[in-house]
């Protein structure tokens, strides 16, 4: 169906905009005729009191000063269809709402704080056509919440958001003072609008861009310790996770008689049945491609003998997502080098989660997991030590490849821009979640290894929170050590 199927009859009428091939007669049905289906005395979500109390420390952090947050607006695929929209991960973690077109504005009040307004797309009007005749109106795309609605859920003021540019830039001329700041790169019809009505910014971009980056900055570090109500979204998240892994064993007779796309596409029927979608692209890496760590082509086949790298998450209808891998034989027992290899890694891991606690530095479990590897590396002779030196010189790292984790959440790599005082040069504190994911690969063309090695590529991730005594691994109910790998196999396989 296309937009032209709704206007291709010759039919008399106003002929142009919306109406084209409209007839009177027809215009007069469409106007009339539908229920009110207003829905009254709405409560708050759950989820609207913690946002906002996140709307309320951003204010705190910012006085005085204009904030817009938008939620970043639908992008084409293919002509006239879409990319699967989903809402930025500041405007979701502020607001609790998830629709396209949206932005979040938070305007300094004389005598200090901010008033929140959420401006949304309402409901399609009826009167001029738009709700059956627009690509974008309910007919077409399913009925949206009313501006009352989404303001009682989600407790607080919400306007219509095709007026939100004109709004800003009226409050921009009225108060020209008022520094404003906007999250990027999630909405280019309000970032042209700001910059238009806001000379500053057209005088010295570099400096807006700046300016603008540290509101980003500020939010990213918010995020870093979780609320109870997150911590609970990425448990849902780690059990819907644990059902898709569970799906995939179950099915791996059915990824060896076609391809690894078997194993992305069960994977995915379960995300998208508990959750809203998966929360990354899943690498699904059988054989030699586990040694790519972004393998997200998922079209090679699947054999028996070999290793499959799986590494996907859910993520839930709140948009917070598990990041757990397993390494699972194909025919359900590893090889004498396969379980090698296997057990190194699960010692890295044992080492580096043990190495989460409130106090710890983020570094810690890194270097924790790493010194494990290191030393497995040297006492198989692929590396000469000693493994102090090793690890000086950073040369595992021609098999270890990537950091050992980072911070889990409405992002899979988590607050990202946040201060590295606060991240990656930080301490652990409680609520912070992070995945644990060391990993070694021995590429298949490696001429530095024995054969035995080549092609083969192990990474075993968790979701770990950090609680006031030491950790939770979120992701338990998933075996992890190679023999009880096996027993979860064949139970699930019959
Ligand atoms: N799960 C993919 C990654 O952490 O990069
Ligand atoms: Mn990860």
């Amino acid at each position: 169906m296309d937009a032209q199927q709704k206007t291709d009859r010759p039919v008399k009428g106003r002929k142009n905009g919306l109406y084209a091939g409209v007839s009177d007669e027809l215009d007069a049905s469409m106007r009339s005729g539908w229920a009110d289906t207003e829905r009254h005395g709405l409560e708050p979500s759950e989820q609207s009191g913690y946002a906002a109390k996140r709307r309320k420390a951003l204010s705190a952090a910012f006085a005085g000063e204009r904030l817009i947050i938008p939620a970043g607006r639908l992008k084409p695929r293919s002509n006239d269809t879409d990319y699967a929209f989903r809402p930025s991960s500041d405007y979701a973690y502020l607001t609790g709402d998830q629709t396209d077109n949206s932005v979040l504005v938070l305007e300094p009040l004389a005598n200090g704080g901010h008033s929140a307004v959420l401006y949304l797309l309402p409901r399609s009007n009826r009167e001029n056509g738009e709700f059956w005749l627009d690509g974008q109106g309910e007919l077409w795309v399913g009925r949206r919440r009313s501006l009352a609605e989404a303001g009682a859920e989600l407790a607080i003021e919400t306007r219509d958001s095709r007026t939100a540019a004109d709004e800003i830039a009226m409050a921009i001329a009225d108060a020209p003072e008022v520094s404003t700041r906007i999250l990027r790169t999630h909405d280019a019809v309000l970032e042209a609008a700001l910059e238009a009505a806001d000379a500053a910014r057209r005088q010295n971009p570099e400096q807006a861009a700046e300016h603008d980056q540290r509101l980003k900055v500020f939010l990213h570090g918010l995020r870093l310790v979780k609320d109870d109500w997150e911590v609970e979204q990425l448990r849902a998240a780690v059990a819907a996770t644990v059902h898709g892994f569970e799906d995939v064993v179950r099915e791996l007779a059915w990824a060896i008689a076609t391809s690894e796309r078997w194993i992305e596409g069960t994977f995915w029927r379960r995300a998208r049945v508990e959750g809203n979608d998966v929360g990354y692209s899943s690498i699904c890496a059988a054989g030699p491609h586990a040694t790519t760590l972004h393998w997200v082509r998922n079209d090679g086949p699947v054999r028996p003998g070999e290793l499959l790298l799986l590494d996907a998450g859910v993520e839930t209808h709140t948009l917070y997502t598990a990041d757990v891998t397993r390494t699972l034989p194909v025919s359900g027992e590893f090889s004498e080098v396969q379980r090698r290899i296997y057990d190194a890694v699960y010692d890295a891991q044992e080492a580096g989660i043990a190495a989460v606690r409130p106090g710890a530095r983020f570094r810690d479990f890194h270097d924790a997991a790493q010194q494990v590897l290191a030393e497995r590396l040297v006492a198989w002779g692929l590396l000469e030590g000693p493994v102090e030196l090793v690890l000086e010189l950073g040369l595992h790292r021609r098999f270890t490849l990537h950091g050992t984790g980072h911070m889990l959440g409405i992002d899979v790599h988590d607050c990202a821009d946040a201060r590295c005082a606060e991240y990656v040069d930080g301490v652990l504190e409680p609520g912070m979640v992070q995945t644990v994911e060391p990993g070694l690969y021995f590429q298949a063309d490696d001429l530095t290894v024995p054969e035995e090695y080549r092609g083969i590529g192990v990474r075993i991730e968790d979701d770990v929170v950090v609680t006031t005594e030491g950790n939770e691994n979120l992701s338990a109910a998933l075996p992890r050590r190679a023999d009880e790998v096996e027993a979860w196999m064949r139970t699930l396989r019959g």
